[in-house]
């Protein structure tokens, strides 16, 4: 699989799983991401929402399509998953307490202004996701987020809050349904988005980009010893060819596959959202704590 381009899965259609996440559950990697198989909306930079797609591999590398695990809505205007709205960044967490798969994802007004999240479950990986609500978390405005799940098996959504200013670490309830009314803001007024969370031997670690639309920029990590800590941004960990654009992507999410940490990024086509394109590369940590990833025009798997 070329590295920047759109991949296929093992029927040879073109994998769409854009702004997503790869998760391991029982020996099967499953991805999820937003299904922009579609033209765009004439003169415009959107796909109307299909939904989110569910992709499953052995070994990271073949995919087979597995359906939408969350579809939008075709008829009520009122529903967050109206098809005329926004649906981005679905990721997908397990909550061992209730054995089933939460879904969250960013949920907007086609305009971007309202700035909320949706959140689904399902009792088995590939779904069908079944829709819980919509709405702004802590009553803040959220955008580009993610869920990352703490080595005390707690989880965070982490979203850019205050119009990207800030980002929020908001903590949820034990089934991961909700936030729990407790957060930090962190990075404040850094304007970062599309983050991406680690941990490694005693530190925790997020890539993430700057706000400039679809266009491509700089990423840069930060880092912290403590989750909720007072994050500092340190470096572009991008070495390469287009270093000082994430290699033409932006970060979607992070994954840990054989004691290895690998950075999902998208190569975003505005004009032609379909055909956007993926890269997965291998995030090396270095004794001092900085990261480096290293462009490689390749993905094999494992
Ligand atoms: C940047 C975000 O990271 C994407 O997910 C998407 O929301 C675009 N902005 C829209 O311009």
């Amino acid at each position: 699989m070329k590295n920047g381009t759109i991949w296929k899965d093992i029927d040879g259609n073109d994998i769409q799983a854009h702004g997503g996440c790869i998760i391991e559950h029982e020996g099967t990697y499953y991805w999820y991401g937003e299904h922009k198989g579609a033209d765009n909306c004439p003169g415009t930079t959107r796909v109307d929402v299909i939904g989110v797609s569910c992709y499953s591999s052995k070994n990271l590398h073949d995919w087979k399509y597995e359906g939408l695990a969350l579809e939008s809505d075709k008829n009520d205007p009122e529903s967050p998953l109206y098809y005329k709205k926004v649906l981005e960044r679905p990721k997908v967490i397990y909550n061992e307490k209730n054995k089933n798969f939460v879904l969250w994802a960013h949920a907007d007004s086609a305009d971007y202004v309202y700035g909320g999240i949706a959140v689904a479950v399902s009792d088995t990986p590939v779904g069908p996701f079944k829709l819980l609500f919509a709405k702004q978390p802590n009553k803040q405005d959220s955008r580009d987020m993610t869920i990352y799940k703490d080595r005390d098996g707690v989880a965070y959504l982490a979203h850019s809050k205050d119009w990207n200013k800030t980002m929020n670490l908001s903590r949820l309830n034990d089934d991961y349904t909700d936030v729990d009314g407790f957060y930090v803001s962190i990075l404040i007024d850094q304007e970062r988005e599309a983050p991406a969370f680690f941990w490694h031997e005693g530190m925790y670690y997020m890539i993430s980009s700057g706000c400039t639309g679809w266009d491509p920029n700089q990423a840069l990590f930060a880092r912290c010893e403590h989750f909720l800590g007072k994050w500092k941004l340190i470096d572009n960990p991008c070495r390469g060819e287009k270093m000082e654009t994430t290699f033409d992507g932006q970060s979607a999410y992070i994954f840990e596959a054989n004691d290895n940490f690998y950075l999902m990024l998208d190569h975003w086509h505005p004009n032609d959202l379909k055909t956007s394109g993926y890269s997965i590369l291998k995030i090396d940590i270095l004794p001092d704590n900085n990261l480096r990833v290293n462009w490689v025009d390749e993905w094999k798997g494992i």
